[in-house]
């Protein structure tokens, strides 16, 4: 890994591939083990965490899990506007169910609050949070995530699904803004 410009920034590797997958793994085992007979819906929050909700979907291999896409929006260039944009909806029936909300990263709970709101109008039976990454420091809204990645600080990272003006998705690794 080495290090990787995008919009005349300068970004260093941060979480490799390998920490990345095994930490994946474990998620998926806890999920496993306790969404067990409840067939949860895991609801992969576009664009962002394609990467992430694949490979834990797979990890929860077993648990007769479904999967189902929404898509929303919420940063220009490396800061939260505050104000998400719902792009595309989710067609699913929630009624009863276990919805586990797939996300790359928490950093304000901006886009996950709003999300749980609307998603408590279709009546779930209980919502969970899948997280990759969470910046606990940058929260402003009452939101725990269930399932985490890595906490980490408040810094801006790509790769692995997270990106700077839709580039830099493609990274296999996580990298994070060099100070
Ligand atoms: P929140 O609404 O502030 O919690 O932001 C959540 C969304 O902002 C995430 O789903 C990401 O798409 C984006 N985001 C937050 N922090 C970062 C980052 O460090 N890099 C890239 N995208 C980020
Ligand atoms: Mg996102």
């Amino acid at each position: 890994m080495k290090e990787v410009k995008y919009e005349g920034m300068t970004f260093v590797p941060y979480i490799s591939r390998e920490e990345i997958d095994a930490r994946i793994k474990q998620l998926g085992k806890e999920i496993t083990r306790e969404c067990a007979g409840k067939s949860p819906l895991f609801l992969c929050v576009l664009n962002g965490a394609f990467p992430f909700a694949s490979d834990l979907f797979r990890a929860s291999e077993g648990i007769d899990g479904e999967i189902s896409f929404i898509r929303l929006k919420s940063y220009e260039g490396t800061s939260s506007t505050g104000n998400v944009r719902q792009m595309m909806g989710c067609e699913t029936d929630l009624e009863g169910r276990t919805v586990i909300i797939v996300e790359d990263i928490v950093d304000t709970g901006n886009t996950i609050f709003n999300l749980i709101e609307t998603l408590k109008e279709k009546h779930p039976a209980e919502i969970k949070i899948a997280t990759l990454l969470f910046k606990p420091d940058a929260l402003v809204k009452p939101v725990s995530p269930d399932y985490v990645g890595f906490s980490i600080p408040q810094k801006f990272i790509i790769g692995f699904g997270l990106d700077i003006n839709e580039k830099a998705r493609d990274l296999n690794d996580i990298y994070v803004l060099k100070d």
